[in-house]
This record gives C-alpha cells, structure tokens and sequence, in this order.
C-alpha cells in the first residue's frame, strides 16, 4: 500500500471508531446548525481533529481543506488533503447508520489517493491513482448496465438549496420513470463507494462541496467509472454538481438531467 494512503487509512479508521463508539452513546453529541438545514455535531470536529493531527504527524508540510476547519496551508502546496471527517451527519444525529469517513490526497492538483471508512459495517474502500479501488483489499469495479432500464441509482435532493427544487424534481421525474428505482441514503461519499463497488448503478447530486466527493471520485475512476458534472464536463469539484457511473449508464443519466438545466447550471 502506498504510505501515504497508509496514513490515510490510519487516519480513517481513528476517526471511524470514536464516531462509532459515540453513535452509541447519544447524550454525548452536541448538536449545532451551521447553516440552513446544516448541522455539526462536536463529534464532526473531534473526528476531524484526529484526522489532520495523523496526516500532520507524518506529513507535516502538507496542506489540508476540511469541511469544518478550512484550508490549512501548508508549506508544500503540491500536497493537499481534502477531508470530510463525517459524511452523513444528518443520519448520525438521527440515529441512522449510515455515514462515513471521507480523505483524499490531491497532489499537484490530481486526486492520488482515497479513502472511505464505514465505521458501522467495517467497510474500507481505497483506491490509488492507476493502481484499482478495493473494498476491505478485494478489488471493486462499477457494474456493467448499459441502459437505465433496470438500473437503481443513488442521489442526494437539494436541502441546502431548495431554490433548485423545481430543476432537481424535473431530473428525477424523467430519471425514475426509467430506472427500477432510487436511494436517497444520506452520505454522498458513501454513495460514491458504492457506485465504484457496483452496488449502485449511478448517482447524481447538485450543489455538493469538494470534500463530500475528493475520495468517492477517486474510487469510481480507479473502478472504472467517469465522474463529471452536469454538462457532462469536468467542473464538478467548482459547482458540486456530480454525475457517476460507468461511461453508458452517465450518459443515459446526462441525457435525462440536460433539459432540465437552469441558465446558473449550464454556466457552471
Ligand atoms: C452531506 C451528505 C449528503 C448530501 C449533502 C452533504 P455532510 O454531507 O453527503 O448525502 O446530500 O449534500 O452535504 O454535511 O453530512 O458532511
Ligand atoms: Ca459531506
Ligand atoms: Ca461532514
């Protein structure tokens, strides 16, 4: 395993197990809204303090952007970490297991490595850039599906942006009358896993922030799948509006989003 994806794992699992063992003790988690339907809970930021103190341990000139502290900028600029210590917290404060650990490690601005840890199910999915994804080390790929048709694919809806709602409902009106059905599970890291271990036939989300898919996009490329956003270009990590699957299932879900695009979406 490459060291630094060594460190990742590390890392991961560190923080995976204090936020397992606190799902189980619910009168320990302080609950705070960040934004508008926005929650961090104080396991978030201990999760993620575990995280930077394992990566700036080994690493200690590299940079880091995490979603609850920022951008830590580092005196080497070639390495950037991009953590989400919590994907899920909406699930995690309602008692739903379901969330995951998310880092990545972008060097000179290309995903290279990845990590997503599962603390309830002990799941680990890692992948490095040319070398595959695994699941618990058994190698993953996407599926195969060639149409919709059949297909169950994973998506987010747009809660911190209900301005996008008519858009959103348009897309998944014309995606599920096609598709045999959808998930809505709550962590879009994990949906990405699961994309890349051929769970999840595709998913699609708009308004996402670069830590909730640094690590998913790293896997479902090194299973052999496309990422892009909603035009069908490379501006995800910028708008945070992500399509995965694999090359002919994306372009059936492209073909159903593309009408329903608004004047800011095809900008971006
Ligand atoms: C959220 C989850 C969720 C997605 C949201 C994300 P958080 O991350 O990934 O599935 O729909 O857009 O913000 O806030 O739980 O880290
Ligand atoms: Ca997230
Ligand atoms: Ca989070």
């Amino acid at each position: 395993m490459h060291p630094m994806l060594n460190i990742a794992v590390r890392a991961a699992r560190s923080a995976g197990n204090v936020i397992a063992r606190t799902f189980e003790q619910t009168d320990k988690i302080e609950i705070e809204a960040k934004g508008s339907n926005d929650f961090v809970t104080n396991v978030d930021t201990q999760a993620e303090q575990i995280i930077i103190d394992t990566i700036l341990k080994s690493y200690p000139d590299h940079s880091i952007i995490s979603e609850e502290r920022g951008i830590i900028a580092g005196k080497d600029a070639d390495y950037q970490w991009v953590i989400d210590p919590l994907d899920g917290t909406t699930n995690f404060v309602k008692g739903i297991p379901h969330f995951a650990v998310s880092i990545a490690l972008k060097v000179k601005g290309k995903l290279d490595q990845a990590v997503i840890y599962d603390p309830i199910r002990g799941e680990l999915f890692t992948a490095s850039r040319g070398k595959g994804a695994q699941l618990n080390n058994v190698r993953i790929r996407v599926n195969n599906m060639k149409e919709l048709n059949g297909t169950v694919l994973a998506t987010g809806f747009p809660f911190k942006q209900k301005a996008s709602i008519d858009a959103y409902l348009g897309m998944f009106k014309d995606l599920f009358a096609k598709t045999a059905d959808m998930r809505r599970a709550g962590s879009a890291a994990l949906d990405l896993a699961y994309v890349a271990a051929g769970r999840i036939d595709g998913y699609f989300e708009l308004g996402l922030k670069p830590w909730d898919t640094a690590a998913g996009e790293l896997l479902v490329i090194e299973a052999g799948g496309l990422v892009c956003d909603f035009t069908g270009g490379n501006n995800h990590a910028k708008s945070g509006n992500t399509v995965a699957a694999n090359a002919r299932v994306l372009k059936n879900i492209l073909t159903d989003i593309r009408p329903h695009l608004t004047p800011a979406m095809k900008k971006l």
